[in-house]
């Protein structure tokens, strides 16, 4: 198939979160199962300079579309497939994010660079079915990329499309003189098309117009029918929940494999855990840490956001400070989180450490060198860290939502006796219920043997994305909406 996909942002060029990674797997899984895959992205100023020169840059005929855009491509780029980039000197040639300023507020004219971004997708998209070389699909990607589905839906055309939610709760909602402004059909101000309680929502677009909508777990693909996953959607979705489908994250081991990993001084398997011991050291002897083998060490590399449950993490700090734990954490977000941390860190510099900021080689040698890795997320859609945490022998600690629910078996009795046990898994979204489980990790840390069991099984877990992008495959190939529903 020829597959085009569209998303915000994609590793190595520019990452704010999981999507980056997804956008940079997914695409070369699909390719290696023997697919053309393209990926585009808007054309950033950091990427643009990254990547110089492109091998072509094409006007689009497109009279919504402002002067300055155009497509630059580039049949090779670090993404691994061939790229394309939607540039506009006066939208995406800024400093800054991707979605921010630098300074953490949204761009105020988001709205209009992403429906220009969109716009743009969908011209390149119908110039293609016309010249004979069109795409099958276009596989969108949260909010940014809403309007695709319904702007090709003004179009004669077969291409199909699939809309995948990263996270139900960022919504892409504007108001009503934005609609005007962004002139979009009228028609489209309804509660059956992009309306929502009185606003636009690009997610929304998404969700009615695509053929496909997909989201990134099983679990949670169940979570938002109903509050308080559903973030005010569940009435909708469960109106298109024919068309609504699951499918897992994988994780790529290309990257995250503590045999090989770059990042990491030491490399080690199942059969070797004596050298992840030695990450622990060097993690420890870079952020200031005691020296200690047998201390619990708890890493956490995150969004320091309120999906993440920071503030949980904050009490059970306080709480298990007696209990000889340290703590390794390296994120960046919300101000009050980052401080709260950060006056944590200072009162007890020989067991918390705290990073403010994105660091790369960071994340990786904390993966390495932690025991266990804190992920109690008020909601998780997917989550990749549990994810790599797994493949690092360095149980995580979650609560059962989303994904997480989806990918850690709790420690118990009987998980213990099957040999299926993988992590530390809690249920009550509140802060006493993360606490004692990081009090339940710490005693079971103790029984040395039992633990390297449970590592080892961790250890062993796939969540590689052949068989993920097998069953996007299988929706990008069924032939529409309607035909599933008369399965
Ligand atoms: P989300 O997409 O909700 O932020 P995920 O667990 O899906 O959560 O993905 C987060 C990704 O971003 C992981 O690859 C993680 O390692 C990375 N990440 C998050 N914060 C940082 C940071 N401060 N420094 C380096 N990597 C980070
Ligand atoms: C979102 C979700 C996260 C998911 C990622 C990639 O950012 O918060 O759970 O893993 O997207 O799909």
């Amino acid at each position: 198939m020829n597959i085009l996909f569209v998303c915000s942002e994609v590793f190595p060029l520019i990452k704010t979160g999981g999507l980056a990674d997804v956008s940079y797997s997914l695409p070369r899984a699909l390719a290696d199962l023997g697919h053309q895959v393209t990926v585009v992205l808007p054309g950033y100023r950091s990427v643009r300079a990254r990547l110089g020169e492109p091998d072509q840059r094409r006007s689009l005929p497109d009279d919504f579309l402002r002067s300055d855009i155009r497509v630059a491509e580039y049949a090779s780029s670090p993404v691994g497939v061939p790229l394309l980039l939607v540039e506009s000197d006066s939208l995406f040639d800024r400093d800054g994010g991707p979605y921010e300023r630098s300074s953490g507020d949204p761009w105020p004219d988001n709205a209009d660079r992403f429906a220009q971004f969109c716009r743009a997708v969908v011209s390149w998209v119908v110039a293609a079915e016309q010249a004979g070389a069109g795409y099958q699909v276009v596989h969108c990607n949260d909010w940014q990329t809403g309007l695709i589905p319904a702007l090709l839906s003004l179009h004669e055309s077969a291409v199909k499309t699939l809309f995948t939610i990263h996270n139900l709760a960022y919504q892409g909602v504007f108001d009503y003189a934005t609609f005007q402004h962004l002139q979009l059909p009228d028609t489209w101000w309804h509660l059956d098309a992009l309306e929502f309680y009185g606003n636009l929502s690009f997610l929304k677009a998404g969700i009615v117009f695509a053929d496909w909508v997909t989201t990134v777990s099983p679990t949670y693909a169940d979570e938002i029918l109903r509050e308080p996953a559903a973030c005010g959607m569940g009435g909708l979705l469960q109106h298109h929940q024919n068309k609504l489908v699951g499918i897992l994250n994988g994780a790529d081991y290309e990257i995250w494999n503590p045999q090989t990993d770059d990042h990491i001084l030491f490399h080690f398997d199942r059969d070797s855990l004596e050298q992840k011991l030695k990450n622990k050291l060097d993690l420890q002897r870079i952020s200031g840490l005691r020296l200690s083998k047998s201390a619990p060490l708890i890493g956490l590399v995150s969004r320091l956001v309120e999906q993440k449950g920071i503030d949980w993490v904050v009490s059970a700090m306080t709480a298990t400070q007696e209990h000889k734990v340290q703590w390794v954490i390296l994120g960046s977000g919300t101000p009050h989180y980052e401080q709260q941390l950060l006056e944590l860190a200072q009162a007890n510099p020989k067991t918390v450490s705290v990073t403010i900021g994105y660091d790369e080689e960071l994340a990786h040698r904390i993966e390495a060198g932690s025991d266990l890795f804190a992920m109690p997320s008020r909601y998780e859609p997917c989550g990749l860290n549990q994810i790599y945490s797994l493949r690092y022998g360095t149980l995580p600690i979650v609560r059962r939502t989303g994904g997480l629910a989806d990918t850690v078996v709790n420690v118990d009795e009987l998980s213990l006796e099957q040999g299926t046990a993988t992590g530390f898994v809690f249920e009550e979204p509140a802060a006493a219920a993360f606490t004692d489980t990081v009090l339940r990790a710490i005693a079971m840390y103790s029984r040395r043997k039992t633990w390297q069991r449970i590592q080892q099984t961790a250890m062993a877990q796939c969540f590689d994305w052949q068989h993920s992008a097998q069953s996007y495959l299988e929706l990008y190939q069924q032939d529409h909406q309607q035909d599933h529903q008369q399965e």
